[in-house]
């Protein structure tokens, strides 16, 4: 198959004279240039419905500006457009394809026609090698990857196309390439069948524009890739990073993210949905950094821990990031969230007893279930653990001992310091204070008053059952030996809740 194109397309970019949408950052003055030219076309009967538009240098396209993407949706119903810049120009062979804010955006190759390949004889490297290029190239991307990917199980051949205007005239290279190809189909049609038949590539991975040069080069002047985190608080749920992120925010010279109004004041970026939004809508979290080397910026999302996918993005995007764990007993932690579920009335924790949800087998009812892995999964520790070292350094990472950022902030707080290297060291023995009422410390402030978290942490409830303590001491003593391991293996220090599990489980 390949990319219909008539010619009238190629004279005819969205934009006025190959405008390089990245240049614009107000989004009515970009739709404003777009509706110009289609009124140019308009006016002189040029076909306006394709749905497909290339931009000028691939601008706009990738690294995505996304006022490109709501002007030529707004102005020329865009739903196809074709980039060879992601993730990279090369090698070509690893080009993708994404869908970002409902554009399908497919991958492109060169097949060597420029403005001044016009002879067919004057082809460079003789005409044999236009041939081959036809037939894929040196890296055929789509071909290369129904031949290693799908073994060839799949007949059809994929082929974008894109040329310049003068191939359509003297010895019409542009028609020739086209018509060496058998069959043909509309860019729409054509983008739906690319991600029926490659699925996994819908959802893009956004990189650092700033770590290619080719991407800087069409990256707005506007935006800056200092916006964005030096360091993340990945998580679990429950374990104090509400306490954590507390504490951080009080360095001189860290900085947290803007609190996201719609998911619990986290970003939860690299979890979830938030993520097809694009990386203009997550550098908006942070502010600009007054001192790029000396700022640091962080965000705290606690479902980066055991989400799948997040290390990944976060890797992605931020490679050289430094990654914060917090981790209590998973017993207490899998407690602590159905504690957290019952204040949220979720009906399968005010219904149902802590032992019976942990305890559940796989016949019990499905929200029972649901909160069952809730509470149970986020615990394997070394399982999360040895993904996000799929992607990160182990020199990277810091396991933070969430028992004594409860007992000894202070300590717990010099240690995270240290290891991100931050200066001047904060003295946190004066900036917080135990307050008796909460039972947690807090931050100390004016007058020596307490301030501390609110009702949600640090929350008053009974005692975990012995049974359910002792149930959980046996679902987790394979887990918690794999973290044992893991830890001994990076040479990180051993929390002090792990050494006692380990001792009372060994006895029992
Ligand atoms: P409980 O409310 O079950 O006691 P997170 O912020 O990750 O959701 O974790 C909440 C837990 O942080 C609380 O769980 C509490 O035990 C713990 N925590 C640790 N230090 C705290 C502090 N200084 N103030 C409040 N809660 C703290």
């Amino acid at each position: 198959m390949l990319l219909q194109h008539r010619m009238d397309f190629w004279w005819f970019p969205h934009m006025w004279s190959h405008m390089q949408p990245h240049l614009f950052h107000n989004v009515s003055v970009l739709a404003e240039q777009m509706r110009l030219n289609k009124i140019f076309a308009q006016e002189h009967g040029i076909p306006t419905d394709m749905g497909y538009a290339v931009a000028p240098h691939h601008s706009g396209v990738y690294p995505v500006h996304s006022q490109l993407y709501e002007a030529w949706k707004s102005v020329w119903g865009i739903k196809v457009t074709s980039t060879e810049e992601y993730p990279h120009l090369r090698p070509a062979r690893y080009r993708r394809g994404f869908i970002h804010n409902g554009i399908q955006v497919l991958p492109r190759q060169t097949c060597g026609l420029f403005t001044h390949t016009i002879f067919y004889n004057e082809y460079p490297g003789g005409s044999k090698e236009l041939d081959k290029s036809i037939r894929g190239g040196n890296s055929p991307h789509v071909n290369f990857k129904l031949t290693c990917k799908i073994h060839c199980a799949l007949s059809i051949q994929i082929s974008i196309f894109m040329t310049h205007l003068s191939n359509y005239g003297n010895d019409r290279l542009g028609l020739y390439t086209f018509e060496s190809l058998v069959k043909t189909l509309p860019p729409v049609k054509l983008a739906e069948k690319y991600f029926q038949i490659f699925p996994e590539e819908r959802d893009p991975l956004w990189q650092n524009p700033c770590h290619d040069k080719r991407h800087k080069d069409i990256w707005s002047k506007e935006k800056t890739c200092d916006r964005l985190p030096k360091f993340l608080v990945i998580g679990p749920q429950k374990t104090g990073t509400t306490a954590l992120h507390s504490f951080l925010s009080l360095h001189p010279a860290i900085t947290s993210s803007f609190p996201s109004p719609t998911t619990f004041e986290e970003i939860q970026f690299f979890s979830g949905a938030n993520y097809d939004n694009g990386i203009d809508w997550y550098m908006d979290f942070f502010p600009f950094p007054s001192n790029v080397s000396t700022d640091f910026m962080f965000e705290k999302s606690a479902n980066y821990f055991d989400t799948e996918v997040a290390s990944k993005r976060a890797a992605a995007l931020l490679p050289r990031a430094k990654i914060l764990a917090v981790l209590i007993n998973p017993a207490d932690r899998a407690y602590s969230w159905y504690q957290h579920q019952r204040a949220h009335q979720d009906p399968a924790a005010i219904n149902n007893t802590f032992h019976l949800v942990v305890t559940a087998g796989p016949s019990a009812p499905k929200d029972l279930l649901a909160l069952q892995r809730r509470c149970l999964n986020p615990g394997a520790y070394a399982t999360h653990l040895e993904r996000w070292l799929q992607h990160y350094q182990p020199s990277q990472l810091h396991i933070v001992d969430g028992a004594l950022l409860r007992t000894n902030p202070a300590l717990v707080m010099e240690g995270i310091q240290r290891f991100l290297g931050v200066t001047p060291i904060f003295n946190y023995t004066q900036a917080l204070m135990y307050d008796d009422s909460k039972g947690f410390w807090c931050q100390r402030v004016e007058g020596g008053r307490a301030k501390c978290l609110g009702k949600s942490k640090g929350r008053k409830y009974p005692e975990m059952s012995p049974e359910s303590r002792a149930f959980l001491a046996e679902y987790y003593r394979e887990h918690n030996m794999e973290l044992l391991r893991l830890l001994n293996r990076l040479g990180q220090p051993l929390p002090s809740w792990l050494r006692q599990e380990l001792q009372s489980t060994s006895w029992s």
